[in-house]
């Protein structure tokens, strides 16, 4: 990988809206004889440093995939681990959060967490709704084919209720019902870990995204390779079913 400067990045050609699957968290620490715990704990130290790359660098939407509904299945002490680190990265690190202007949003299942974490977590949303800088938004108990799935039973509630008719359904109704309606589609998705698999994350959103996958486990990921992925996507031609020539 070359050593990339931050003035290499074209400021008038970022990606308005970057979602990154944070993966390699329990590898990370079993490579270091630690517990799947340690990891998720330095996995916090990457989010930080990406945060606070994102609002430099002037992205608008980042949105980090901290937990799957599928993730409920993990074995209960890291589970628990990992609503216990939520709440405390979201307490030490609020003060920043606000201080660089960044606004906080969730998607996915709130309702699935204990209640306890969702009242802090609606408070730091609260804190910060007037921000203008860098808009966060943590997906949280989240997955597309849940979020899929409420959207449908929304659309055909108001179906029944005569309030729209099927005829009048369109991707636009669908994406309003959406947990991030009035969020732009991420332009790029980066995974780490040497997955190369989408996990349920942003699937209708992402349909025209470009991605980056990388090896690196989410610990070791650094804000030099985040600026060499965004340089990546700065250097791909976007076609959206187009030839080349048009686009040119
Ligand atoms: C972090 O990585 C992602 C979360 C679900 C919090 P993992 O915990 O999935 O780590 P690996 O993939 O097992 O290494
Ligand atoms: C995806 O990672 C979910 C998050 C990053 C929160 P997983 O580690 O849960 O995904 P799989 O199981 O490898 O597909
Ligand atoms: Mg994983």
């Amino acid at each position: 990988m070359k050593f990339l400067q931050k003035k290499e990045i074209e400021k008038d050609k970022l990606p308005k809206h970057i979602a990154i699957i944070m993966d390699g968290n329990g590898r990370w620490a079993k490579k270091r004889g630690n517990i799947r715990l340690f990891g998720h704990q330095k996995g916090v130290s990457t989010v930080n440093e990406i945060v606070t790359a994102s609002a430099e660098l002037g992205i608008e939407y980042l949105t980090l995939y901290a937990f799957s509904t599928e993730n409920w299945n993990r074995p209960q002490d890291e589970v628990s681990g990992l609503m216990s680190l939520l709440v405390s990265a979201l307490e030490k690190n609020l003060e920043k959060l606000l201080k660089n202007n960044v606004k906080l949003l969730t998607i996915g299942d709130l309702q699935s967490l204990p209640h306890e974490i969702v009242k802090k977590i609606h408070a730091a949303q609260e804190l910060s709704k007037h921000n203008t800088g860098l808009t966060l938004i943590l997906a949280l108990s989240y997955s597309s084919r849940w979020e899929i799935t409420q959207a449908v039973k929304n659309i055909a509630q108001l179906c029944i209720d005569g309030k729209i008719s099927i005829e009048d359904i369109d991707y636009n109704t669908i994406n309003s019902h959406l947990c991030t309606n009035n969020i732009p589609d991420p332009e790029l998705v980066i995974r780490t870990s040497g997955e190369y698999r989408i996990s349920n994350f942003l699937l209708l959103q992402s349909a025209y995204a470009e991605y980056y996958f990388t090896k690196t486990l989410w610990p070791d990921f650094s804000k030099q390779e985040y600026l060499q992925a965004i340089y990546d996507f700065q250097h791909r031609e976007r076609r959206f079913g187009k030839t080349g020539e048009q686009i040119k």
